[in-house]
């Protein structure tokens, strides 16, 4: 059954992107592969008033598969609006995106499914085919108003089966005919942050190229900029988990405050994956290591879901400046 998102109710990224960038905040794009992370996520942004945009990989999508993650990020939304009715809190606006579509084809099916948003993620072929199948993806969604993301660059790191050792930064003076010969809606850039919990080696200092940051924006100014691989790897939840049998040596992630930098620039969206893979699975450890006698998933699940919503809902406050923006960007969304 091929379904447009707008009969869904989600939104696509665009007004989002204009009201982030005007005010210096950055979007949280969460990723989910189960119901849990599902909850928390839609809870912590409903409570804290922030947009929000769900992401899906393309291993998310084998893990759970493909049909029930779509219903559940259309269950989602029915969710949110449940618990504002009910609590009176308001309606905040909700994106289903695929994360790394690696193929023209999996954009389409996820486009004809529902979702408002896709990235096709071109970055490890030549710039020329990078452009070419980024441009296909682009004249497909759009004929039904649904946003593309395109990367220019290589992250360090493991996307998926591919791993690179290296960062390849993304060359500013590429970004212009990049965007003009694509009409990509946002932009992923590789500025050295990367997947995973291990962004930077012991005794490296860690830091973000804010001065490549700086030349992209003056190359594309105004132009939205999507920041990957934006994990911080909090210290408790490392502690924790090796604390209670885990194994995590030397794991680093990008510094908060140069995110909160980053925020006050064209980056409108941030991908957080790893944070909330730690602060669950530390969880998960804890339970299983003070009530040996639990059996019952839901008694660790249960944890480990408040323990994701809270760190969500510190990253929308503290980080992101995401929390509060919801009223305006459905002002926007009606006004249109
Ligand atoms: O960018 C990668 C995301 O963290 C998704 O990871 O491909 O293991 O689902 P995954
Ligand atoms: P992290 O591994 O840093 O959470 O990055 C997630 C991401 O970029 C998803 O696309
Ligand atoms: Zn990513």
């Amino acid at each position: 059954m091929i379904v447009n998102y707008e009969d869904l109710g989600l939104v696509n990224t665009r007004v989002m992107f204009a009201a982030a960038i005007h005010g210096g905040f950055a979007v949280p794009a969460y990723n989910f592969n189960n119901m849990e992370q599902l909850q928390a996520i839609v809870t912590a942004c409903l409570e804290t008033q922030s947009p929000v945009i769900l992401q899906v990989s393309k291993g998310a999508r084998d893990y759970a598969d493909q049909t029930l993650l779509r219903y559940m990020g259309q269950g989602a939304l029915e969710m949110m609006r449940r618990i504002a009715d009910t609590t009176g809190l308001g309606e905040i606006p909700i994106a289903l995106h695929l994360d790394h579509g690696d193929s023209y084809e999996i954009c389409v099916s996820c486009i004809d499914s529902g979702f408002s948003s896709v990235m096709i993620d071109g970055s490890h072929l030549s710039f020329d085919e990078n452009v070419a199948v980024t441009a296909k993806v682009v004249e497909y969604a759009h004929r039904f108003d649904v946003t593309v993301e395109g990367e220019l660059g290589v992250l360090a790191g493991v996307e998926d089966d591919v791993s690179a050792e290296h960062h390849t930064y993304t060359k500013p003076e590429e970004v212009q005919n990049f965007v003009a010969r694509t009409g990509v809606d946002s932009l992923a850039i590789s500025i050295g942050t990367s997947h995973g919990a291990y962004k930077f080696k012991p005794g490296q200092k860690p830091e973000i190229r804010l001065d490549i940051l700086r030349e992209i924006e003056k190359r594309i100014p105004g132009f939205p900029i999507v920041l990957h691989g934006s994990s911080s790897v909090p210290k408790e939840a490392v502690e924790t988990i090796n604390r209670f049998g885990g194994n995590l040596k030397d794991s680093i992630g990008i510094p908060e405050s140069q995110l909160r930098k980053a925020t006050q620039s064209a980056v409108c969206k941030i991908n957080i994956d790893s944070d909330g893979r730690l602060v669950m699975t530390a969880k998960i450890r804890e339970v299983f290591a003070e009530k040996p006698e639990e059996f019952d998933p839901r008694k660790y699940l249960g944890p480990a879901r408040e323990a994701l919503k809270e760190m969500y809902m510190r990253k929308n406050r503290e980080v992101l400046g995401s929390a509060g923006q919801a009223p305006r960007i459905m002002e926007m969304l009606r006004e249109r």
